[in-house]
């Protein structure tokens, strides 16, 4: 049995507090009570990769995966005031006007790898992010889409309770309107393969957490249910225009670039809906 996971413990900095094999969700890592933790090669197959062990330990003595918890960002302080996070969920806002230029790459790649550390379904970690990182990219998914949609009409292939997109179409033809994508710069389709324990939540967190951290970046994001239900209920064929697996499932689409629009407030909500069982 060959080690894949290189749990690694520096024994010099080690205080043998046992928080590693505490916290360890498969408890698989074990402390004899003379000498440090350490992972069976035999219970490695179990770990979830959570790096739960890495994370939890106050003195950074624990590696696995070939991670150094040097190369961590350290917690202490480093978290937003919880009364800016509470601004920042109630003052995000759909945005369905931009501006007509691309996100800077370096920005658009933060928000993405910022994502990519949403949870998933017993840690399948196996979410992908189709991009489409330019304006004219977007352009040309649009004309796709809206010719496809062309057809169906003029076929009368449209199903009953999708009827609205032929009004879609007619708008963006005679006005140049775009109510499907919005007129965004950028797209993004989370997705993940079917066989993962929890495919669809996965892709619902990794894009809400996506929007959330795009709107604090100053960057608008609309979730786009029309542009979901168009490609991969309408249109298949453009799912494999845009290369999405063929065995994944599509968890939801959401347009974002810099907003054309300023909301000065939050909006006010009804008190929550709360039902206290037991
Ligand atoms: C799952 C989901 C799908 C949505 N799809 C669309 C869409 O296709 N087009 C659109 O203009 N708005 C869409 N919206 C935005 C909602 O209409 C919007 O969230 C709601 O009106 C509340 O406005 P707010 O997001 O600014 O609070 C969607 C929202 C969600 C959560």
């Amino acid at each position: 049995m060959t080690k894949m996971l290189d749990f690694e413990i520096d024994k010099k900095n080690c205080s043998r507090c046992g928080q590693c094999v505490a916290d360890c969700p498969a408890r698989i890592i074990s402390m004899p009570v003379d000498g440090y933790p350490y992972m069976p090669i035999e219970k490695e197959g179990r770990c979830y990769k959570c790096q739960h062990c890495l994370a939890i330990c106050p003195t950074g003595s624990v590696s696995i995966l070939g991670f150094d918890p040097a190369d961590s960002s350290c917690l202490a302080c480093g978290y937003p005031e919880p009364d800016k996070l509470e601004t920042l969920i109630k003052g995000r806002r759909s945005v369905r006007r931009y501006k007509d230029e691309n996100l800077d790459p370096a920005l658009f790649q933060k928000l993405l790898d910022v994502a990519w550390h949403a949870p998933t379904g017993v840690n399948s970690r196996q979410v992908l992010f189709t991009v489409l990182d330019s304006k004219e990219k977007v352009a040309q998914l649009r004309d796709e889409v809206m010719a496809g949609l062309g057809k169906l009409i003029k076929e009368q292939a449209l199903p009953k309770k999708m009827e609205s997109y032929a009004n879609f179409v007619k708008i963006w033809e005679e006005h140049n309107i775009d109510i499907i994508f919005r007129g965004a710069p950028h797209l993004v389709i989370a997705s993940a393969p079917m066989t993962v324990p929890t495919p669809e939540p996965d892709c619902l967190i990794a894009l809400s957490y996506f929007e959330l951290f795009a709107q604090a970046n100053g960057v608008g994001t609309l979730w786009n249910g029309l542009a979901k239900w168009a490609i991969n209920d309408l249109l298949p064929e453009t799912r494999h225009l845009l290369g999405i697996p063929d065995d994944h499932l599509i968890g939801y689409s959401m347009v974002f670039g810099y907003p054309d629009v300023h909301f000065t407030r939050t909006v006010q909500h009804y008190p929550a809906l709360i039902h206290r069982a037991l």
